[in-house]
């Protein structure tokens, strides 16, 4: 174990015996409700499995390693550490620690216990590859929220193969092109679009790792900003979008603030969907409920004169206790 942790005693919300007994009843719980082929999701999420608000333990595994990625808060107390660690080692994983919070945000996760994982690794979510690093700074490779959205999207590439030969899919945003994945595994000509060099290299990986021709998908270093009203001049038209932006951007001086611009940004992109096409509009932004989050993506399909139907997602199972992501669906008619 690296690092010091403080020993200042502080409440305890569950002691090691409830901690065991809730994994164990948790793990059985997923058995049951994941989808076939899935070996990342969460395992506890916040007071509904006995952890702090905002607390939770992430799995991701394959037939060599099995990490837990457990991520707080506040940094937690040696107690708790130790009750963590007990229980991590009877299960036998590689135990790490992420402390949230915008103090943190270049750090990699710390190890705590069990073999240390130094290099990225695959694990497979609903039969599809993705690439993991626990090195990789704040965030490891994959957001599994999305994990529902990623198969409501496959299903909507399917859906349209059935009434037309090509599906051309724009995943804005894309960070290691989850969505363009589940897309391209579908069926769909895939246009991944993100203003990282690193994330398109790693969205790269992602395909070559599901077995799918870079050659036949494309990949695009930008701003989406800047490609979409561009897209919108030529007149090249797709048949679904997917928006899902950081809260706060900034590139070359220009911002993008989720609360100032997303409805601008869904207008942007209604402006190059092709009919019968869909949008799936996403943003953690704490600030928007569900239902001014859906009223905005109205108001920009009425500004459009687009008609449509909008509908909202869930989140997945396994996050019983978060409320975070707020998730419209456009379908145009
Ligand atoms: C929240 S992540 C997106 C997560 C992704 N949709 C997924 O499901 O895995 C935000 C991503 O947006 C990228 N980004 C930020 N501002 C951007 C911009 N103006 N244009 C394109 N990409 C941007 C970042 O590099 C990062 O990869």
């Amino acid at each position: 174990m690296k690092g010091k942790f403080p020993s200042k005693i502080k409440f305890i919300t569950f002691d090691f015996k409830q901690l065991h007994s809730t994994i164990v009843e948790q793990l059985q719980a997923r058995a049951d409700f994941l989808p076939a082929n899935t070996a990342a999701y969460r395992l506890l999420d916040g007071p509904s499995d006995g952890l702090d608000k905002g607390s939770c333990l992430e799995v991701y595994a394959n037939d060599k390693i099995k990490a837990w990625l457990w991520q707080t808060q506040e940094t937690p107390t040696s107690l708790e550490i130790k009750h963590f660690t007990k229980v991590a080692q009877q299960h036998k994983v590689s135990l790490y620690l992420k402390v949230l919070g915008a103090k943190n945000l270049s750090k990699s996760p710390q190890h705590i216990c069990g073999a240390e994982i130094t290099k990225p690794f695959l694990v497979t979510e609903s039969g599809r590859s993705y690439w993991i690093d626990f090195a990789s700074g704040y965030s490891q490779g994959i957001f599994l929220d999305q994990r529902d959205n990623r198969n409501k999207v496959a299903d909507l590439v399917k859906e349209q193969l059935a009434h037309q030969a090509e599906v051309k899919v724009l995943n804005t945003f894309a960070y290691t092109a989850g969505f363009s994945i589940s897309a391209a595994l579908a069926g769909a000509t895939t246009t991944t679009l993100d203003l990282s060099n690193t994330y398109l290299e790693w969205s790269k990986r992602n395909f070559e790792a599901n077995e799918l021709a870079l050659s036949e998908h494309y990949f695009l270093k930008g701003d989406t900003l800047e490609w979409l009203p561009k897209f919108a001049k030529k007149q090249r038209l797709f048949d679904g979008i997917i928006l899902d932006p950081p809260s706060f951007s900034r590139n070359k001086g220009k911002v993008f603030k989720v609360q100032d611009h997303y409805r601008a940004l869904i207008e942007q992109a209604l402006a190059c969907l092709a009919p019968k096409g869909w949008v799936l509009c996403s943003t953690n932004y704490l600030g928007f409920n569900a239902q001014q989050f859906k009223s905005m993506a109205k108001k920009a399909c009425h500004q459009q004169g687009l008609r449509a139907n909008l509908s909202a997602a869930q989140l997945p199972q396994d996050f019983a206790s978060s409320n975070h992501l707020k998730v419209i669906f456009i379908q145009a008619l």
